[in-house]
């Protein structure tokens, strides 16, 4: 018996990996976390598989649910929006079930952060803008922050900045990077990515408020930073006509001349 965390990815129902739905397919029971993840990717459980919502639930519950199945010998399916390595409450969930000597295995998901950038047409890392992405919150109200892991501090650095879980703090948000960078930043809001109920705002730090739709409330993500213009950057090295590489030798003296992949 084996506890399989899968990332049921940011909402469209094919944005899950193959390995994740067949997964999915073989457990009796799937345990999911809440609305974000979309019922069609329930629809995969096996019929008469036993589909519990843990939303409502405490830790202690969802463990003591794990146990139960693991006394039948019961895989579970254990699905989590998004991908697990970033606020998925994974971590407490592997540490208890190490501490009971239960398997587990981790199945990855498609992030929202890449989705908004899908959304967005964005490549978050532009040669000579930003070569750095920062998923990053605010503090909320059951989650503080790290001393140091502040917006002004990431800010100072310039990368481009993927915000969750901090619609409802903008204010703070545009105050505290507004100083390092400048009203005019770009900065893109976007509302359930891959949901059919997309939306997406697009802004400078200083136009930001004027330009919500104050219905949103929940599941978005502020994206910030230079790169967010698609525009004044370089173009990267790897297609460049003149860049010496090991797939484009630019002369017999290269170092990379005569080689071919059998070599590697
Ligand atoms: C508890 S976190 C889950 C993050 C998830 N594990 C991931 O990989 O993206 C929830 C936050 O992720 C962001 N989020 C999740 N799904 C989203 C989506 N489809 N569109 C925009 N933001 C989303 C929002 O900032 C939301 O408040």
């Amino acid at each position: 018996m084996t506890v399989h965390f899968i990332g049921a990815g940011p909402g469209a129902a094919d944005l899950l990996t193959l390995r994740g739905r067949d997964i999915i397919a073989s457990c009796p029971v799937c345990l999911y976390a809440g609305s974000l993840v979309p019922a069609e990717i329930l629809g995969h459980c096996p019929e008469g598989a036993r589909v519990i919502n843990t939303a409502p639930m405490d830790l202690d519950q969802i463990i003591a649910e794990i146990e139960t199945a693991h006394q039948a010998g019961h895989d579970v399916a254990r699905l989590h929006s998004g991908d697990l390595s970033v606020w998925s409450a994974m971590g407490e969930q592997l540490r208890r079930l190490k501490d009971k000597g239960i398997p587990v295995s981790v199945t990855p998901g498609v992030p929202s952060f890449a989705a908004a950038a899908a959304a967005l047409g964005a490549e978050l890392t532009l040669p000579g803008l930003a070569q750095s992405v920062v998923l990053t919150r605010t503090p909320g109200r059951a989650s503080s922050m790290p001393e140091g892991e502040t917006l002004e501090n990431f800010a100072r650095t310039g990368a481009t900045l993927a915000i969750h879980l901090s619609i409802g703090n903008l204010d703070k948000v545009v105050a505290e990077l507004t100083p390092a960078y400048g009203a005019d930043c770009p900065v893109a809001v976007v509302y359930r990515a891959s949901w059919p109920d997309e939306q997406i705002i697009r802004s400078t730090l200083s136009g930001l408020k004027g330009a919500m739709d104050e219905s949103i409330s929940r599941t978005a993500l502020i994206m910030v930073g230079p790169a967010l213009a698609g525009e004044g950057f370089d173009e990267s090295c790897l297609y460049s006509k003149d860049y010496d590489r090991r797939y484009r030798p630019q002369s017999a003296e290269s170092p990379w001349s005569g080689w071919s992949p059998e070599h590697e």
